[in-house]
This record gives structure tokens, sequence and C-alpha cells, in this order.
């Protein structure tokens, strides 16, 4: 079955006619539901003076070369600007269970409403996860580049880890799963101009299901987080998971690149059993990842 790709409904949406299934209800539009005026100050975490973050934060001297930033950037937006036949060659299967390839809708929308987004999943680490099927072949340096980004990403995320420790022993919160490898799975989501952005949405409100999102935009402003957040399961509320929206500009592309660290699908997550006790019982069940998962893409109570 062919999917009808938001780029391709922008391209012939120039005028300020969208299709209904986009233009969200009044309790979502961003044009009515923006707080204006206020500049929400996002903390710093500077690495080379590292401190405790909680929620959101913008991280400095991470070390990632802005070079290697502007090629992963740059791939990824040659990839979308690909004839529409070349970037269906690694579409997500139909009725697949995995996340992975190019596609544009991810969740059951509230009130059926699509997001005016489309975008490309793919696992970038650890190897034995990587599926090279949905790896873009154009541009021929796709592979390169990310695999270059995914190497100076580790870094940072270690980093994070360990500053995120929180009473535990140096690293024991990155050692969630039996001592196994994060999963870290890509993200490149494409929003291309809309002609009524104050009606919809990129990404509907949510909150990730990663341990840590590490997020790259392009210049394109639109990220919107709401200031009362939900709890990460593994700190057993201490780190807050920010509930977070996207909107779309009238006349340019916005891209990201935001990279999810997970656990492995079969793979317990739950309270870190040292930060709970009497005083602090756990306020989360223990579930399977996969499970987690499911229940929080199809809105089902968890
Ligand atoms: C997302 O969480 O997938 C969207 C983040 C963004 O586009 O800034």
């Amino acid at each position: 079955m062919k999917v009808l790709r938001v780029q391709t409904i922008a391209s012939k949406s120039k005028d300020a006619a969208i299709p209904v299934m986009f233009v969200r209800g009044e309790t979502e539009q961003p044009g009515i539901t923006t707080v204006q005026g206020v500049n929400l100050e996002v903390p710093i975490i500077d690495f080379s003076d590292p401190d405790e973050g909680k929620g959101m934060f913008q991280i400095v001297n991470h070390e990632i070369p802005s070079d290697v930033i502007r090629k992963l950037q740059n791939v990824g937006k040659e990839f979308f600007e690909l004839p529409q036949e070349e970037k269906e060659l690694i579409a997500k299967p139909a009725g697949s269970d995995s996340i992975e390839g190019y596609g544009t809708k991810l969740q059951k929308e509230v009130n059926g409403k699509k997001g005016w987004v489309d975008h490309l999943f793919h696992t970038v680490w650890p190897p034995s996860s990587i599926d090279y099927r949905y790896w873009p072949k154009n541009p021929p340096s796709y592979r390169e580049v990310n695999e270059e980004y995914c190497r100076y990403l580790r870094g940072v995320v270690d980093k994070l880890f360990k500053s995120m420790s929180i009473g535990l022993e140096e690293n024991q919160l990155k050692k969630v799963t039996n001592g196994d490898e994060m999963h870290y799975l890509l993200k490149i989501n494409y929003y291309p101009p809309c002609p009524c952005p104050n009606l919809v949405l990129g990404v509907p409100t949510l909150t990730d299901m990663s341990y840590l999102t590490i997020l790259v935009p392009n210049e394109v402003q639109g990220l919107q987080v709401c200031r009362d957040g939900h709890c990460m399961i593994r700190s057993n509320g201490k780190y807050k998971a920010v509930f977070h929206r996207t909107t779309v500009n009238k006349y340019e592309t916005r891209m990201s690149w935001p990279v999810f660290i997970k656990p492995k699908k079969e793979h317990e997550v739950g309270p870190h059993p040292k930060l709970v006790n009497q005083d602090n019982p756990s306020k989360y069940k223990t579930k399977i990842y996969k499970d987690y998962a499911y229940c929080k893409l199809n809105k089902i109570p968890h």
C-alpha cells in the first residue's frame, strides 16, 4: 500500500489549504496554545564543569566537533531531498514490528490527527543491532558520517550517565540492563514548510520512551516544552521526562536528529534497585521494555 508522505502533501499545499487530518483542535493548535513573549531558559550543562541536570538541558563543551554535526545534518538533508521513489526503497515495511525505516506516522494520534512530519529511524549502536537495510545508500557518505557522529555521541552519553549517577557508584545508572549495551536509535525528523503553521503540530505532545535523548536540531526553531514533567522511571522520579511537542515553519524546513538511548527490547525497565528503599519506595512497576513501549505508543495505561 502506498503511503502518502507529508513532504509530498506539503509540496502540493502551497496555498493556505491543508488536509483537515492535520488541523489540530483548539486545545492543541500552536497559534492558540503557545505562551507568547516567554523565552524559556534551558539549563546549560558544561562538560568542562560537570553538574547535575534535570529534564531538558543544553550541553556545551561536549567535544563533538562542529564539522561532525554539520556533516550529519548535510547527509540527512540530502537523503530527504532525494526523489520520493528513492526514499521509499528504505521505507518501513507495512506490518513490520520494528520501528526502523523511512516513514510517516508513528503514534496512534489523539482524534486521528496527523503530525506534519516524515521521519527515518535506524539503530546506530551497538553494531550487533544495526540493520543497514534502513540506512540510506545515498548520499554515499551517509554511513561513514553517521558512524563518526555515533562514536562521539557515545562519549557524551558516558559522561552524562556519570554525571547523573545520583548517589550510585559511577556508571551504575548506565549499567541498567544486566551490564548490557544501551541501544542507540537515531531518528531524523523532516518537517516541511506548512502554509498554516498555527493549526498543525509536527510531533504532538509526548514524553520520550528512552532513558536519554540527545537532540541535534537544524537552525529552524520549533521544539516546545511543557514546564511540568513526568518522572523518569529508572531514577525513580529524580530525573524528569519532559513533555514536549514540535511546531513547524511556514517557509522553512525544520529538521532534527534525536538519538534515543534506551534498553534493548527484551530488557526490564524499572527503578534502579539501589534507589528504592523504605523511605523512597518504587514509584513504577518493572516491565519489559518492549511491553512498556507498546503501551506508550498505543496510549494504554502502564
Ligand atoms: C522528537 O522528539 O522526535 C522531536 C524533537 C524535535 O524535532 O526537536
